[in-house]
């Protein structure tokens, strides 16, 4: 079922008006296509905001897959932005699109990506960007973060597995507003 829309689409900007209909994950998909065109390194950056023990906060996190399975980011499961939504998984996410003078706010639910799901993200990025995942974990496995330098020479030329504090978090939307 497609969640509700939460007002009417209003779109103030001088490129006219656009109605969401009853899809807006069609709608998302023409904004974001578009914002995509016209500023392909910026278009897919979000705020996330998350309030936990009535303690609002908020960041900027990168779009990476999205449908109408939800909206998904990948980060460290020991952040704290993790860790809040553990205690209230309610979120909002907000997308600018200034060339178009466009806003789109979600609202919804966050779940854990499946670790099948994680994994085959993690083994589709570039080796440096592995490295990475590993110099921000700071989980179980191991005893304290390490630098980009100790994460190559850990893993030499061998291939690099995903660290189980580093996946996806997919955000399903319940309120749309353009
Ligand atoms: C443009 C931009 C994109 C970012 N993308 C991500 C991201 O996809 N995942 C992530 O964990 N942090 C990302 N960050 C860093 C977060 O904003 C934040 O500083 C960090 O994740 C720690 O947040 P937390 O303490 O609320 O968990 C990004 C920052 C910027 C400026």
């Amino acid at each position: 079922m497609l969640p509700r829309m939460d007002r009417p689409i209003h779109n103030e900007s001088p490129f006219g008006r656009q109605e969401a209909g009853s899809d807006p994950f069609a709608l998302f998909e023409t904004w974001f296509a578009a914002a995509r065109e016209a500023d392909p390194n910026n278009a897919a950056v979000m705020t996330l905001a998350t309030a936990a023990d009535n303690r609002p906060s908020a960041r900027m996190v990168l779009l990476k897959e999205h449908g109408e399975t939800g909206f998904v980011f990948y980060t460290n499961y020991q952040s704290r932005k993790a860790r809040e939504l553990e205690t209230n998984p309610q979120a909002a996410l907000t997308f600018w699109f200034p060339t178009q003078e466009r806003q789109i706010r979600i609202e919804g639910r966050i779940e854990k990506n499946s670790s099948e799901t994680s994994d085959a993200y993690f083994a589709a990025r570039d080796r440096n960007s592995q490295l990475a995942a590993w110099a921000s974990a700071q989980s179980s496995e191991i005893d304290e973060p390490v630098t980009l330098d100790e994460a190559r020479k850990k893993f030499g030329e061998e291939k690099i597995p995903r660290p189980c504090s580093w996946g996806g978090l997919r955000l399903i939307p319940e309120r749309f507003e353009f």
